[in-house]
């Protein structure tokens, strides 16, 4: 398995584990704001590839496919808000996924290592996401990996 950034070659097979992941009835990317809809998804995802300042998308493959993603919002402090905050380049780890067939041999693990490490080499200064509260595994991972809880998001649907 290696742990790569995604080119424009990899956009079949992202669009796939994209699919998977959408269909998967435990884990679909369907929040009240955008429900999956294919032709979006892919639109989307091939302006994530194509982006060259703003998204980065990181994957685990080998010769049978693409088999996990990590997607990156990088985000610069605007310079009239630079005298609050210690850091000048953050980044948004927007979505982890590993394909269910793979689940539970350390990709999910690694990947967000990989991910933490190509970011620092990028200068970023701290990472931040966003998991629901009934996201166990996800939870258990990243703070296996060291991120702490900061604040609980709550939301009253009008
Ligand atoms: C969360 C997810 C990325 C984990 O990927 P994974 O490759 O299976 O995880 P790993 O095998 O690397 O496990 C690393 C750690 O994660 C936690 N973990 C992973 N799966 C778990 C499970 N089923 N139950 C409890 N803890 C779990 C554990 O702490 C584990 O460490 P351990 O093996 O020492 O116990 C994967 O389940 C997934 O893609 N889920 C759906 C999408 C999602 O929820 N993404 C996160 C959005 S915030």
């Amino acid at each position: 398995m290696i742990f790569k950034k995604a080119t424009l070659k990899d956009f079949e097979g992202l669009c796939r584990l994209r699919k998977e992941l959408a269909n998967d009835p435990e884990d679909k990317i369907t929040t009240e704001y955008a429900p999956y809809q294919e032709e979006n998804d892919r639109a989307w995802i091939q302006k994530c590839l194509r982006s060259r300042q703003r998204i980065i998308v990181l994957i685990a493959k080998d010769a049978g496919g693409i088999y996990a993603h990590a997607i990156i919002c990088l985000e610069k402090v605007p310079r009239k808000m630079q005298a609050y905050v210690t850091y000048r380049k953050k980044a948004r780890l927007v979505h982890l996924y590993v394909s269910r067939k793979k689940r539970r041999q350390g990709i999910g693990e690694k990947l967000t290592k990989y991910t933490l490490k190509y970011l620092k080499k990028y200068g970023v200064q701290f990472v931040d996401l966003e998991c629901y509260m009934h996201n166990d595994k996800a939870a258990a991972l990243y703070h296996k990996i060291g991120f702490r809880d900061v604040y609980v998001l709550k939301r009253f649907p009008l």
